[in-house]
């Protein structure tokens, strides 16, 4: 078990520059991330092959790897210099990754992607208007018929719960925009200061940015072969699937 983390206010926010490194080299090995993180959400992505996907907010570009090993060809677009440097210098592959600011997706054509897909970047965003700001453009970009999938940490279910690889601080009371804390076990921790948004703010949000919501899936894991901790019970993640509103498929 980890020992409690107290944050000050100032710290609000996580530096994604200053821990780009350290991330990359974590994500590596997170066994929850792996197994009910990334594995589900590929379950979306079918087919993969030869496939166009954006991943916005792509950090280190570990996901963004892991697609273009399934052979899809990807785009990976995040706000931190720093994560896309040490994407850059540490992999050749033949991913394009662009470093944006917030939303700005101007730089791409519309209606491109087959996939869009955005892991743990809503959540560290503090206002609804930046939320809807940056789905748009996302809107944009995505083909018709095109899928979006968002997943996040699974707060409406797991708050306060302890994983393999990383921890939800308990909060008290949850509310839309409220601050909250998620640490991964790294020694030392990796302190990550997000925002908490509902499933029903999600569905809300996305409903305004002109997508159809799909399915929610909160993955849980089985067997006794990896020695999980919360896993079974409490589902780490959540996954949100959308795709883009076409009026014309409407009866
Ligand atoms: C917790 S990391 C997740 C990285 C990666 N998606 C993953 O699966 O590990 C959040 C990432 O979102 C990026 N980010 C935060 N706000 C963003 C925004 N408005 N637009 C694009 N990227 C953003 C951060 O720079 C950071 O790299």
């Amino acid at each position: 078990m980890m020992k409690s983390i107290t944050l000050i206010e100032s710290e609000r926010d996580t530096d994604y520059n200053n821990i780009a490194q350290r991330y990359n080299i974590t994500e590596k090995n997170a066994v929850t991330l792996w197994r009910l993180g990334y594995d589900s959400l590929l379950s979306y992505l079918k087919p993969i092959r030869n496939k166009s996907v954006l991943d916005y907010g792509c950090g280190s570009g570990t996901f963004c790897r892991f697609l273009s090993e399934k052979k899809a060809i990807v785009t990976g677009v995040d706000i931190s210099e720093n994560m896309i440097k040490v994407t850059k210098d540490s992999h050749t592959d033949s991913i394009d990754y662009y470093q944006i600011t917030s939303g700005n997706l101007d730089f791409l054509t519309e209606n491109t992607f087959d996939y869009v897909v955005s892991n743990f970047v809503f959540c560290t965003i503090s206002t609804r208007q930046e939320i809807i700001k940056v789905m748009n453009s996302i809107n944009r970009v995505l083909r018709k018929n095109g899928s979006f999938i968002i997943m996040n940490t699974n707060w409406d279910k797991s708050n306060g719960q302890e994983f393999i690889s990383f921890k939800l601080q308990y909060s008290r009371s949850l509310f839309s925009g409220k601050p909250i804390t998620a640490v991964i076990k790294t020694e030392p921790p990796i302190i990550l200061k997000d925002y908490y948004w509902s499933k029903a703010n999600y569905s809300e949000l996305l409903t305004e940015s002109g997508f159809e919501i799909q399915g929610i899936s909160e993955p849980l894991a089985r067997g006794n072969h990896i020695p999980w901790i919360a896993e079974k019970s409490y589902p780490p993640y959540q996954i949100i699937y959308s795709t883009k509103f076409s009026p014309e498929a409407q009866p």
